[in-house]
């Protein structure tokens, strides 16, 4: 106790981290700073080196090459438990023989604190928990389990908290509430949480921050909302919510905007919302910022006319649409149900138009599908 490591503070950094296992890169040269008492998600398909990289921080994995810092603390090759960090994983092992009180007082007594009433008893309070204490974790729910073991991890005070997929294992309901119960203990608590998740959803509900994995790197980094409006990558595009990505090629290119040649529509780009190298560019618009009208009745901004109504789905809030272009691809649109209209039919010929500001423009030679088959995850 009180040594360097343990009570070390500060922004976690990450500096060109890499971990191979033979000839396989599963974490490829990370470079990141995570800032002291945020939520930073990382987010990637099963397999990207998520739980690796979190292995290696916790001091369960060394790493291949690169350095870990808390602080100013060199903690890279510090043995686990002498780091200010404690984990949560998806499969909590709580003590079965103890009780929910005795579960979490654990690491405090290990540590050889006496008198752990009053901090079991907060964090007991914290997770809304206190009146299971004198219960055995079999007694107990998933969810509840699963914040017992958050508890007993934040008992500790540790500067981090690792979480890998610790909400897998609950079923959905249960997971989204569990998630708005995390945000708010990290809140309350402000101690740095670091995040892994497959589950886009999840992340952008939590983070403050989100970093893109995929295959051993960091796609982009960046809050949910700029990553969801600015992706750079079709992989992130694709991976954080869904996108209609329409390939084109630049016909000019003014200082505000681009023009863009979309299968003969000429249609408006900010340029500054572009990451295009040259004239070839994948045009990108959301889903939800996609207007449908029958064709013929006349509308404004960009515009796609010629579309026919390949599938309809009715689910409440909203009508999903899938839409058959002249060129033969498929675009999505999902229209909010607050006008009262009756949804559009299927084969309904169809105009498409968007406000140009919505669009975002990739390189156009990236794969336009990267990221998007990866959803369904063995991990589950
Ligand atoms: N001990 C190991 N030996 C060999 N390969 C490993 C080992 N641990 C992980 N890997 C590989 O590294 C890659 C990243 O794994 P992991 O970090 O668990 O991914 P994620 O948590 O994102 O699903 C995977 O391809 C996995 O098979
Ligand atoms: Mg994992």
């Amino acid at each position: 106790m009180g040594d360097a490591s343990t009570s070390a503070k500060g922004d976690l950094k990450l500096s060109n981290l890499t971990k191979s296992f033979g000839d396989f890169v599963a974490v490829d040269n990370l470079d990141l700073v995570i800032p002291e008492g945020s939520f930073f998600a990382l987010l990637g398909p099963s397999g990207c080196g998520k739980t690796t990289t979190l292995r290696m921080i916790a001091g369960l994995e060394e790493p291949t090459a690169g350095s870990i810092h808390v602080g100013s603390t060199d903690i890279t090759y510090e043995r686990p438990y002498k780091r200010p960090v404690n984990t949560v994983f998806q499969n909590y092992a709580l003590f079965p023989h103890l009780s929910i009180f005795e579960n979490v007082a654990f690491g405090l007594r290990r540590r050889g604190i006496k008198d752990v009433k009053e901090q079991v008893d907060k964090v007991l309070d914290l997770v809304e928990l206190p009146h299971l204490a004198e219960r055995k974790p079999n007694q107990l729910s998933g969810g509840q389990q699963q914040r017992i073991a958050v508890a007993r991890a934040i008992v500790n005070r540790p500067a981090l908290l690792l979480l890998d997929e610790p909400l897998g294992a609950l079923d959905l309901k249960l997971r989204r509430q569990m998630q708005i119960e995390l945000k708010w203990i990290q809140t309350e608590i402000g101690l740095t949480f670091v995040h892994v998740t497959h589950d886009q959803e999840e992340a952008m509900t939590m983070a403050d921050t989100i970093a893109v994995m995929n295959e051993g790197r960091i796609e982009q980094m960046g809050s949910p909302a700029d990553l969801y409006d600015n992706p750079k990558t079709t992989f992130v595009a694709n991976f954080l919510g869904q996108s209609n990505l329409i390939k084109g090629s630049i016909e000019s290119n003014g200082a505000e905007s681009l023009v863009v040649n979309l299968f003969g529509q000429k249609i408006g780009v900010p340029r500054a919302r572009s990451s295009a190298k040259d004239s070839s560019i994948l045009v990108g618009i959301r889903p939800e910022k996609l207007r449908i009208l029958p064709e013929g009745e006349s509308t404004h901004g960009n515009i796609l006319p010629g579309g026919v109504i390949s599938d309809v789905s009715y689910i409440g809030v909203s009508t999903q649409y899938q839409v058959e272009m002249p060129w033969g691809q498929e675009l999505m649109v999902f229209e909010q149900n607050d006008d009262g209209i009756a949804p559009l039919d299927k084969g309904d010929r169809v105009t498409l138009s968007w406000e140009p500001i919505f669009t975002f423009g990739l390189d156009g030679r990236e794969d336009a599908t990267a990221g998007s088959e990866v959803h369904v995850d063995e991990e589950e």
